[in-house]
C-alpha cells in the first residue's frame, strides 16, 4: 500500500509540474483528491488494514495530500501571476495614439465687455465692486431717494422676496454701499458690475440683465462738474464701442441725480442717418447719468456742503451689441455655441 501511495504522489507531483493551465491543473485536484480520486480511494480501502498499520498509512496519505495540496496551490499562484502579466501586457495604453479633442467653452461677449469696462476704469483709478443681487428696499430705493410710494418706483417693476429684500433692479444700489462704507469721509471713485432684475419680458426687456454703475465723489474744492462726466463717458463709449461714435446728452430724470441726464450713443448700424435698429432716429440711448442729487449724499453719510459728484449707469447687453454689431438682444441668452464662438479670440487661449 505505502508503494501504491508513494506512486500516486510522484505521478501527482509530475502531472502537476506539466499543466499548461489552470484547467489542467484542476483537473488533476479533481482525479487524485475528488470524491471519487485516487488517494480518496486508498482511505477509503484502510479498513481493510490491520489496526497497526492504520495510523502509519493514515499519517503518510495526510502527507501527501497535504503535499500535493501545496503544489497545487503554488502552480495555482503562478499561473494567475501569469494571467496577470499577459493582461497588463495586452492592455498597455498606447500614449502615440492622438488623444479626444475636449471642446472648451468660450468667454461670453458680455463678460467680456465687463471685463474691458473694468480695465478702462482701473486705468483712470477706479476702484472695483460690488455688491449683492439680493436687496434690501432700503438700498435698491429708499437710500437712492426714492421713499416707500415714490411714484418714480413704476419705472422699475421689481421681484420682491418679502417686503423688505427684492432682487436688485439696478447696480444704483450699490452707490449708497460705497458710501456707508467709506464713512463720509473719503473720495470715491468707483464702477460696479452685475446682474438685475425686472419684472419685465419681451422683445427688448429681458426679467434679468446686467448693469454697470459709476461713482465719483470728491471734495467740493475738487469740483466734480457735469463737464468731467461729459469728458469721462465720452472716453469710456468711444474706447469701448468705437472712436466715431458721437454722444448726445438729453436733459432727464433720475431721483438719484439732479441734474439728470440720459445719453444716446449714434447708431453703430446706419452711422446716424436713420435704421429700423434706432428706429429712423440716427441715436440709440445707453446710458443713464447725472449730479449726485444732495440728498443721496445726505441719506449716506456725505455733507453735501462739502462734497459732491456724479454718478452713470448703463446696461452691459446694450454695450455688447454696440460693441460686436449685435441686432438682436435674445442672442446673448440663448447660449448657441456657433453665435458665441464668433467672438473666440486666439490670443487669449
Ligand atoms: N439705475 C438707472 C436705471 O436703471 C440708471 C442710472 C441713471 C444710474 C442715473 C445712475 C444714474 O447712476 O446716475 O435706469
Amino acid at each position: 500500500m505505502q508503494e501504491q501511495i508513494s506512486k500516486i504522489k510522484e505521478m501527482t507531483l509530475q502531472k502537476i509540474q506539466e499543466a499548461k493551465d489552470s484547467k489542467l491543473l484542476n483537473d488533476v485536484k479533481v482525479q487524485i483528491l475528488g470524491k471519487k480520486g485516487e488517494l480518496t480511494q486508498v482511505l477509503r480501502g484502510m479498513g481493510a488494514l490491520s489496526p497497526e498499520e492504520r495510523p502509519k498509512i493514515g499519517e503518510l496519505v495526510n502527507n501527501v495530500r497535504n503535499e500535493i495540496e501545496s503544489k497545487i496551490k503554488e502552480k495555482e499562484e503562478e499561473f494567475k501571476a501569469k494571467e496577470l502579466q499577459q493582461k497588463l501586457e495586452k492592455e498597455t495604453i498606447d500614449i502615440t495614439l492622438p488623444s479626444t479633442k475636449i471642446k472648451r467653452g468660450s468667454k461670453h461677449p458680455v463678460n467680456r465687455v465687463i471685463e474691458e469696462i473694468e480695465d478702462l476704469f482701473v486705468s483712470m483709478g477706479y476702484d472695483v465692486v460690488s455688491g449683492p443681487e439680493l436687496e434690501t428696499d432700503e438700498f435698491c430705493f429708499e437710500r437712492l431717494n426714492l421713499p416707500k410710494g415714490h411714484p418714480a418706483r413704476d419705472m422699475q417693476d421689481s421681484f420682491y422676496i418679502t417686503e423688505e429684500y427684492l432682487l436688485r433692479t439696478q447696480t444704483s444700489a450699490v452707490q449708497a454701499r460705497t458710501m456707508l462704507a467709506k464713512g463720509g469721509k473719503e473720495p470715491i471713485r468707483m464702477i460696479c458690475a452685475g446682474k438685475t432684475y425686472r419684472r419685465e419680458d419681451d422683445a427688448t426687456h429681458s426679467h434679468q440683465f446686467g448693469q454697470v454703475e459709476g461713482l465719483v465723489i470728491d471734495k467740493k474744492d475738487k469740483n466734480v462738474s457735469l463737464a468731467d462726466l461729459k469728458g469721462t463717458l465720452e472716453v469710456f463709449v468711444k474706447k469701448l464701442i468705437g472712436k466715431n461714435c458721437e454722444l448726445r446728452f438729453r436733459p432727464s430724470y433720475f431721483p438719484f441725480t439732479e441734474p439728470s441726464y440720459e445719453v444716446d450713443v449714434s447708431c453703430f448700424k446706419c452711422g446716424g442717418k436713420g435704421c429700423n435698429l434706432c428706429k429712423q432716429t440716427g441715436w440709440i440711448e445707453v446710458l443713464g447719468a447725472g449730479i449726485v442729487h444732495p440728498n443721496v449724499l445726505k441719506m449716506n453719510g456725505y455733507n453735501p456742503e462739502e462734497y459732491g459728484g456724479f454718478a452713470f449707469g448703463t446696461g452691459l447687453e446694450r454695450l455688447a451689441m454696440f460693441k460686436y454689431g449685435i441686432t438682436d438682444m435674445r442672442y446673448l441668452y440663448t447660449n448657441d455655441v456657433r453665435f458665441l464662438r464668433q467672438f473666440d479670440r486666439k490670443d487669449e487661449e
